[in-house]
């Protein structure tokens, strides 16, 4: 089967949150099913061209795509995913992608993507590649699948082509004004009240890719089953309820060539399920780094997250003293929206020996919290996946995490299994969104860190988990196979 998979951002090129994560390990393994692969992606400045060895495609040359009846000058590089035959094509047009940032907040925001989306097209005919499914992420790709069936669906060449879209996160669902369809050619009928991308008044690309795709999926079951709720579906459960024939939950997987103890580079000292010393070796070298004082006994707790209201900074909020006042050292990574970062400052001024934070994008340091720390902390409000659970399942770092979404679907409570006579838990879990049920989960963690057998079971139970994207990316040819049924019938 041939697949080009269409994302703004692609791990190592460029990063924000997961998506890039999965965008750089599915299509890997898509391939290693037999699948042939081409990922799209634009081409940023913030990455090296001479690092990732890109090359300019001389036989492709200039494409022009009109945006806003300006036509700009589209180029190609390409480059193979690291360790992969996996060819990533980049759109290349300065004038929107070199902003030093992968989403901006700029007016052209809408533009960029409808640049992206269109040139995508283009290139596949360019180089006269009919895949049998595009696969669309999230809403900066959203338009693709309706420009394709209406403003090149001229084009033989796509006779056959389905297309797929993935909910990555429905909080983003790109809104902009109605005018943005006009940017992009297309027809007024979609942009009128009740129209295919017309939402409150708005265009929204969420909802078009909804109404658009052959088939749909998002990154977990449970996330699948609330999206078609008031309370998650942000305004678009109706529109998924009127596909679920067509809408699926494909849990993500995790490259365990990059996210592994046993051999990431990115951690001073390696460790497996076996023999966690290189646990403690990294723990004790980090909080000495840190300047904190070294206690085996004390819990070292981790977070690593993008600062926005989705990953529960408000229920945190509400309980920051409660937390530091418990008997645990704290190392916090992220960047996000100014009141959470300030928040963190605060506490890591009034608890200087005991709280870092460290406000950025880091991924080495990502790597070596999740390396050395005992508990990781991701009390999100939802969680279409999440993959920092998944990784420190692996990591031998007991999540703690709010039930919702990818996260109710791969940790399983301790406390909950036990009731039952079963010692499977992989860590701690709570229902409500409350600093109450928060800060009561985090003491049955700290509680339990105490009892060393039961720790150390807790951490072999998640270190023995399996979350390699096989299993997923199997599903994901189902997925691929049901949509080129749909489009053909
Ligand atoms: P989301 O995509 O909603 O941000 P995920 O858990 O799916 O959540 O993925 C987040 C990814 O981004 C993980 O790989 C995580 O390690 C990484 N990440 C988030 N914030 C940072 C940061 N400040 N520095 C380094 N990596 C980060
Ligand atoms: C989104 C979600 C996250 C998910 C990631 C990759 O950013 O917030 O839960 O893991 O996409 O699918």
């Amino acid at each position: 089967m041939k697949i080009a998979f269409v994302a703004s951002e692609v791990f190592p090129y460029a990063k924000t949150g997961g998506l890039a994560d999965v965008a750089g390990s599915l299509p890997i393994e898509l391939s290693k099913l037999g699948c042939e692969v081409k990922v799209f992606m634009p081409k940023y400045n913030m990455f090296g061209e001479a690092e990732h060895g890109l090359h300019y495609q001389w036989n492709i040359g200039e494409i022009p795509v009109r945006v806003a009846g300006q036509v700009h000058s589209v180029h190609v590089h390409t480059a193979k995913i690291p360790r992969s035959n996996v060819e990533v094509y980049f759109v290349d047009c300065p004038y929107f992608f070199h902003r030093f940032r992968v989403y901006t907040n700029d007016r052209d925001e809408d533009e960029r993507f409808i640049l992206f989306m269109k040139g995508v097209i283009e290139i596949l005919q360019r180089i006269g590649w009919a895949p049998d499914v595009i696969h669309c992420n999230d809403w900066q790709t959203g338009l693709l699948p309706l420009l394709l069936k209406e403003n090149y669906g001229w084009d033989l060449l796509f006779n056959n082509t389905a297309t797929v879209f993935t909910i990555h996160n429905i909080a983003y669902q790109g809104r902009f004004s109605k005018d943005t369809f006009v940017k992009a050619e297309i027809k007024e009928e979609h942009y009128l009240s009740g129209g295919l991308g017309e939402f409150e008044g708005d265009i929204n690309f969420m909802k078009t890719a909804i109404l658009t795709s052959d088939v749909i999926n998002t990154v977990s079951q449970t996330y699948a089953y609330e999206l078609l709720t008031p309370e998650y579906g942000e305004g678009m459960e109706s529109y998924l309820r009127k596909r679920s024939h067509d809408f699926y939950g494909i849990i993500n997987g995790i490259d365990y060539q990059i996210w592994n103890p046993e051999k990431d580079v990115l951690i001073p000292f390696q460790y497996s399920s076996t023999n966690l010393s290189g646990k403690l070796q990294n723990k004790k070298f980090l909080i000495e780094q840190l300047g904190f004082e070294f206690n085996e006994e004390v819990p070292l707790i981790g977070i690593v997250s993008r600062m926005v209201s989705q990953k529960g900074f408000d229920i945190i909020g509400y309980c920051l003293n409660e937390l530091m006042s418990l008997n645990a050292q704290w190392v916090i990574l992220g960047s996000g929206e100014q009141r959470y970062e300030e928040m963190f400052l605060h506490a890591k001024k009034h608890h200087p020996h005991k709280v870092y934070f460290y406000r950025g994008f880091n991924n080495e340091l990502s790597h070596f919290i999740e390396g050395a720390s005992d508990i990781f902390l991701m009390p999100s409000r939802f969680e279409p996946c999440g993959l920092n659970q998944i990784y420190s399942l692996r990591y031998g770092t007991v999540p703690v995490v709010r039930k919702t979404g990818g996260l109710a679907d791969t940790v399983l409570d301790w406390n909950e299994h036990l009731a039952k006579g079963e010692e499977i838990g992989t860590g701690y879990s709570f229902y409500d969104y409350t600093a109450h049920a928060l800060v009561q989960t985090v003491q049955r963690a700290i509680h339990d860190f105490q009892l060393k057998d039961v720790w150390q079971k807790i951490q072999q139970n998640g270190m023995n988990k399996n979350y390699s994207w096989r299993r997923s990316a199997e599903k994901y040819v189902q997925l691929y196979k049901q949509a080129v049924i749909k489009k053909r019938t």
